[in-house]
């Protein structure tokens, strides 16, 4: 007989793509109350392997035992018969329900035949209180920001009561703050004896929470650690090779303004926001929850409306509240959300990769179609895009490796003002550092780029000069050389002498889409 304290044992699993073997041959094994993180690169088959164990795919080989005896896990009921809850790096709720109706899809608890909205909102309420999140069990889904998406996800996996929880990089796209809530969670269960498969990019968080360590490298496992290893050993079995440089930022030269915002004001959301970005310059926007970042590029790229201000690029304005203004005139956005946002799912990397650049190739009354395929091709190898071809839809690509495609169609695009909001979560740490060269290269080349994140470390290592905005407003600015963690969390926070808000309390629905407390690491 096997350990009694193992829960799972995964041996030798093979699962294989039309042109792509996902997983190659990984052996894994969790036992009761630990957290066992999964590491490794995009692409490596992590949230592949994960899918065997919810019932969402099934090997083509290999062998899946629990507490010691094999089982075949053929779809969600067979994981939920098993205990194993699971949550997806895609969010899976259903935008058009309430929260509380996703958290209980299929099991609404009934009261003589029909569902007992009471009870069912009265539960989902108790469980959003556990998870910490402000969220009326009522409002829909499709209202909430992605922060509040993952927290309805973890809440809606903890009602399984689960002895298997599976976490496909649930702290992507969390707050500080958020994150130390599930951290909390997370060890109760572990206490509990729950065991749970942890996947994240974040490094620092696997000290912190993890116990054991597999990695995943080209869908084999090639070995396990204690998860006290220190960080650049792990990078090392993880990518095969040492990360010298974390943050390579090279400065250009600058040449005048190239992006001007003046007065940017919309009533409520943001005020009076100012500032400017120069030809080859990096400006990255640091702040916390609420603070009003991705709404005010979102405003400059015109994707929303503002009510007074103006945005210039390079002397010229631009006309409000229309994208294509604001491609026309060399504006690129990288947007946090790109499953909502960024991409064509069900079309191929090349043509995502084109989207762009076909759209002003078009206008100018030719398509050189050749020379996109070739530029495509160059970009996508660049970045490392992990894919089976330039065919293949996104929609199957790691979720890494969509990101990539993201940021890969506007550097094609000729952008001469980028704005990236988020770039690089979901992103390996050897894949942070090509984009990064990247954006060297952009501002080498006159390019102007800013640059919202939640990873400090990263726009403290990446920028020239750093905004930081509180409630709405830009509450200071730093220069490279000053902006320490600290400076910058004074004016996150709203050192004395900023100014005050006069806006709604930051938990306004339009505040809260995007805007991510900065994480320190
Ligand atoms: N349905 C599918 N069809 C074809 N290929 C797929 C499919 N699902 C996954 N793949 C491929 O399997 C490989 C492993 O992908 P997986 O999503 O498991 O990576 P991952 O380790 O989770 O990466 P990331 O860190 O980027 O999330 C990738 O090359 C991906 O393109
Ligand atoms: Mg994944």
């Amino acid at each position: 007989m096997s350990n009694p304290d193992e829960l799972l044992r995964i041996e030798g699993i093979r699962k294989t793509f039309p042109g792509v073997v996902a997983l190659d041959s990984v052996d894994f094994d969790l036992r009761r109350g630990e957290v066992h993180v999964l590491l490794g690169e995009n692409g490596a088959g992590k949230s592949t392997l994960i899918k065997m164990l919810s019932g969402a795919f099934t090997p083509d080989s290999g062998r899946i035992l629990a507490g010691g005896q094999e089982v075949r896990i053929q779809g969600a009921q067979d994981a939920e018969r098993l205990g194993i809850a699971t949550i997806y790096q895609e969010f899976n709720l259903v935008p058009d329900l309430t929260v509380a109706e996703n958290i209980f899809l299929g099991r609404q608890p009934r009261r003589f035949g029909v569902i007992d909205r009471k009870r069912m909102e009265a539960e989902a309420a108790v469980l959003l209180e556990r998870v910490g999140v402000r969220v009326s069990p009522r409002a829909r889904v499709r209202e909430l920001g992605i922060a509040r998406l993952q927290m309805v996800e973890i809440a809606k996996a903890l009602s399984l009561d689960a002895r298997v929880l599976i976490m496909d990089e649930p702290t992507a796209v969390l707050t500080s703050e958020e994150v130390e809530k599930l951290f909390s969670i997370v060890r109760t269960l572990r206490e509990d004896g729950v065991g749970v498969v942890f996947i994240t990019h974040h490094l620092e968080e696997i000290a912190a929470l993890g116990d054991r360590v597999t990695v995943v490298r080209d869908g084999r496992s090639v070995g396990q650690v204690p998860a006290s290893t220190p960080e650049e050993e792990l990078v090392r079995l993880m990518v095969g090779r040492s990360i010298e440089q974390q943050y390579p930022r090279e400065r250009a030269e600058t040449g005048p303004a190239l992006l001007t915002v003046e007065g940017l004001t919309r009533d409520g959301v943001f005020h009076d926001v100012s500032f400017e970005v120069r030809a080859g310059e990096v400006v990255g926007v640091a702040g916390l929850v609420g603070a009003g970042r991705t709404e005010v590029v979102r405003a400059v790229f015109g994707a929303d409306p503002y009510d007074r201000g103006t945005v210039t690029v390079d002397g010229t304005g631009v006309r409000r509240h229309d994208v294509g203004a604001a491609m026309a005139a060399g504006i690129g956005l990288v947007p946090e959300d790109r499953k909502g946002q960024g991409l064509v799912l069900d079309a191929s990397v090349e043509e995502n990769l084109g989207l762009v650049t076909l759209r002003s190739a078009t206008r100018a009354g030719l398509v050189d179609l050749k020379g996109q395929h070739t530029a495509a091709e160059r970009i996508a190898r660049q970045l490392g895009v992990r894919m089976a071809g330039l065919g293949q839809h996104v929609r199957t690509l790691s979720g890494g490796n969509q990101q990539k495609v993201v940021i890969g169609k506007w550097l094609l695009a000729d952008t001469r003002v980028l704005i990236l909001d988020e770039p690089t979560r979901g992103i390996d740490v050897g894949a942070k550092v090509e984009i990064y060269r990247l954006v060297n290269e952009l501002t080498a080349a006159g390019a102007a780029v800013l640059m919202i994140s939640s990873d400090l470390p990263e726009v403290l290592g990446m920028s020239d000069r750093v905004l930081v905005m509180a409630q709405g407003r830009i509450a200071g600015e730093l220069p490279a050389g000053e902006a320490t963690q600290d400076a910058v969390m004074a004016l996150a926070v709203g050192a004395p002498g900023a100014p005050s808000d006069p806006s709604p309390s930051p938990t306004s629905p339009t505040s809260q889409t995007g805007t991510e407390a900065s994480r320190g690491h």
